[in-house]
């Protein structure tokens, strides 16, 4: 069979990095061979995110300039997976003839068909959700993939309608994984040389809360941290009004437990918080956040906000300062508010002008960049568990990560890859630590 190749470019969240995992996986079955060239591409895939009107846009530039491509290589197939996939639909067939596929969220099981098809010169599009009754084919493990970290979803979609997100839109209902199934996956993952379990979903502590006889999260955590050969337990991204007390207590109790945890705030205003749909307040987090650094005095915690949502006023503002003062984030990600077809936040009037917005992302990220900084400089001199990933973007450097999730280079050679090793901090950068081997 002569080899053929895939050319593949993912954007948005891990759920996203893993849904090509298995994309990549279940091609390689039909013979394609993965390329970092777009131009060496028998196959092209975008596996797209829609979050933000930004990513949307992104997707279709590249869809146009796609077209001149396909006139000098017609063989070539191009297909489109992921959030903008699932919005659009039927509609990004009859805009881009040069696009043969379109993979919705719930049809990667379609996708050896589709592209069959696709050689065969027809063109598909399927978006239909799945139910949970059909929720094998959401959730197929990943055969065969050798590395240190896995992903392992547990969870897809979300029912939270926060005001301002297409993610309800574009991922469906929440879903969970049979917890008999992600424990399967997971135990197969020793033998692999994983050391370390990232479990995934949309909001991945309301797993098994939807009531299909699943287990709730904190229990599937426990297990997960009985397999032997697995070191390091993470997971993501967890929704603030599902961390129940039975969760934080395995910060207390489960030493594979990563400190670290992302626990987006989106705004530290209970006014736009409750504007936003987000289900707790400011003081609600607080306390969440209090207790868990209760029973892991060194957890590492990160989240997202978002600036100018529709309406919020520079105290408002303020109180997103101050709450990023009060939990001290390892990491944030901040973005402007961005309005997103069909949601509740796009009806309200959306006055503040661009300045504004523009000069609060600024005046918070500065702010954060001093965490950041702090975090890492404190870090200095310490001795910390790394687990070996990979090279290193410097020649003789791999590189890894520490309990908090933080990225350390150290000087090193590829047989550390895949070892957990003690290394000494030396340096802290903005964005990342550099090691010593002890
Ligand atoms: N399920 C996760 C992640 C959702 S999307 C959660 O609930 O946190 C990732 C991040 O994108 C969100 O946390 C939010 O900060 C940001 N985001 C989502 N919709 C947005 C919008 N319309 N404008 C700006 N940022 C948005
Ligand atoms: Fe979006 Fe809110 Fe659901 Fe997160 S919890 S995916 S922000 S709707
Ligand atoms: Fe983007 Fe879809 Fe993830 S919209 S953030 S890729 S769930």
């Amino acid at each position: 069979m002569p080899t053929k190749k895939l050319y593949i470019a993912t954007f948005g969240c891990q759920m996203n990095v893993s849904d090509s995992e298995r994309i990549v996986a279940m091609l390689a079955e039909l013979g394609y061979t993965t390329t970092s060239h777009l131009r060496e591409g028998d196959l092209l895939l975008f596996n797209t995110c829609t979050v933000r009107g930004g990513a949307e846009d992104k997707v279709h530039q590249h869809l146009a300039n796609l077209r001149n491509l396909k006139k000098k290589r017609p063989g070539v197939l191009i297909g489109i997976a992921g959030c903008v996939a699932q919005q659009e639909g039927n509609r990004l067939l009859a805009d881009y003839p040069w696009l043969d596929m379109v993979i919705g969220t719930h049809n990667l099981h379609l996708l050896q068909a589709m592209v069959r098809d696709a050689e065969a010169g027809h063109r598909r599009s399927e978006t239909d959700f799945l139910d949970n009754s059909e929720r094998q084919d959401l959730f197929p493990s990943i055969a065969g993939v050798n590395r240190s970290s896995a992903f392992v979803t547990v969870m897809q979609g979300c029912d939270n309608f926060c005001a301002y997100c297409i993610v309800p839109y574009v991922r469906g209902r929440e879903i969970s994984r049979r917890f008999a199934d992600v424990m399967q996956e997971v135990r197969e993952l020793p033998d692999q040389g994983v050391k370390e379990v990232v479990l995934l979903g949309q909001n991945v502590n309301s797993y098994g809360l939807k009531g299909e006889g699943e287990p709730p999260f904190h229990e599937l955590l426990r297990a997960v941290a009985e397999v032997e050969g697995i070191s390091r337990i993470r997971f993501m991204t967890s929704h603030p009004k599902d961390m129940s007390d039975q969760l934080i207590a395995c910060y207390a109790d489960l030493p594979k437990l990563c400190g670290a945890l992302h626990l987006p705030a989106q705004s530290g205003s209970n006014r736009i918080l409750a504007a936003m749909n987000r289900g707790y307040s400011r003081e609600r987090y607080l306390e969440t956040v209090y207790k868990l650094k209760a029973v892991r005095p060194s957890i590492k915690l990160t989240g997202d906000m978002i600036v100018g949502f529709p309406g919020e006023t520079e105290v408002e503002f303020e109180d997103t300062l101050s709450l990023m003062e009060t939990v001290n984030y390892l990491d944030l990600f901040s973005f402007i508010y961005s309005p997103r077809p069909g949601t509740k936040a796009a009806e309200l009037a959306d006055e503040l002008p661009k300045q504004v917005k523009l000069e609060r992302l600024d005046r918070l990220q500065k702010l954060q960049l001093q965490h950041s900084r702090a975090h890492n400089e404190a870090y200095v001199g310490t001795v910390q568990q790394v687990l070996v990933e990979g090279l290193a973007k410097r020649e003789g450097q791999v590189t890894g990560r520490i309990d908090s999730g933080r990225i350390v280079n150290l000087a090193g050679t590829p047989e550390l890859i895949g070892t957990l090793v003690a290394v000494k901090i030396v340096e802290g950068y903005a964005n990342s630590l550099l090691g010593e081997l002890l």
